[in-house]
């Protein structure tokens, strides 16, 4: 793939949106070649993604304008279409996918952040909606996923002024749930990059969700993900089935038995290779 890296650590996985030339600017190639490595992802063996963009710079500075300059109302429409279903994808994929926000964060990219399960930044990054200055609506599920991350009131006064903010600010609104800064010596030279930190926070949060019970893990984002759809009463009864499915599992046979038993050894062994 031409924009798209991928590598799989172990248990987990990290995508790079690598276009930096564009700063990582979604065009049609990027989305289709998105679409086609997350279907490609070993979902027997990576159990969390993290999803960040090439260079220290962006994250993903938005959909692509040059090619939307030119489209008509129905390959206007098809676009959104195309990103929607990409991001739509990533929202509902079965393993948690955490957004390493490593700068501009801009229409699209903000979008695609969204659809993200969960998001960190580093600190120079940048979050927006700036449709409405090029004479567009956000068009990858900003009208909606950023009112139901950041509330209603928030979201309209971000997506109707098209201001960007800043990382403090998208930690305040909870648009992001942690800001990595660069780190410094004592004579404050940088040591690591705030991209560095931001990356190795993002694996090691991979990391933790995978060492947990996989099982588990997708039926709590599942549980999330639809009971939000629905009101109450349905949720629970959702949360209630996911919780069911995990009992007769290895997993909640082992976590359970791992638990109760003084002979954590013998749990680990009868378990090994399962
Ligand atoms: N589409 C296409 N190319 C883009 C791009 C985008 N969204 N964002 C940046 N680029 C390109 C620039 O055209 C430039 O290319 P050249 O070197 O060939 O000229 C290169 O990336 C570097 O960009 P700049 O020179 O502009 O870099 P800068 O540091 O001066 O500014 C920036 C950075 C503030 C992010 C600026 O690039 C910018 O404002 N980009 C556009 C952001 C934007 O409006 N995004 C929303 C797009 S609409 C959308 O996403 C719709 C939707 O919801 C689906």
């Amino acid at each position: 793939m031409e924009y798209i890296l991928y590598e799989q650590k172990e248990q987990y996985a990290v995508l790079t949106i690598n276009r930096e030339k564009a700063l990582n600017a979604l065009n049609s190639q990027v989305l289709d070649e998105l679409n086609e490595a997350l279907g490609q992802v070993n979902l027997e063996e990576v159990r969390a993604l993290v999803i960040t963009g090439a260079g220290a710079k962006s994250f993903v500075a938005g959909a692509d304008i040059g090619e939307m300059s030119s489209l008509t109302k129905a390959e206007g429409e098809a676009f959104g279409k195309k990103g929607n279903d990409v991001f739509r994808k990533i929202e509902t994929f079965p393993i948690p996918v955490i957004a390493a926000v490593n700068g501009f964060a801009l229409g699209g990219g903000c979008e695609l952040a969204m659809s993200c399960d969960i998001r960190i930044c580093s600190e120079n990054a940048v979050f927006g909606q700036p449709e409405v200055g090029l004479g567009i609506t956000p068009g990858f599920g900003g009208t909606q996923r950023l009112a139901r991350l950041v509330g209603a009131g928030m979201a309209k006064q971000m997506i109707y002024t098209a201001r960007n903010i800043k990382a403090p600010e998208a930690y305040r609104i909870g648009l992001v749930n942690e800001v990595y800064a660069a780190e410094t010596d004592e004579a404050g030279n940088v040591v690591k990059s705030a991209q560095e930190v931001l990356l190795a926070a993002a694996e090691k949060m991979a990391s933790t969700i995978a060492k947990n019970a996989p099982i588990a893990v997708r039926n709590c984002k599942k549980a999330i993900n639809d009971g939000l759809a629905v009101d109450m009463d349905k949720a629970i009864v959702i949360e209630e089935k996911l919780f069911g499915d995990c009992f007769e599992t290895e997993d909640q046979k082992y976590g359970m038995a791992f638990f109760l038993d003084k002979n954590k050894e013998k749990v680990k062994e009868a378990f090994k290779n399962k």
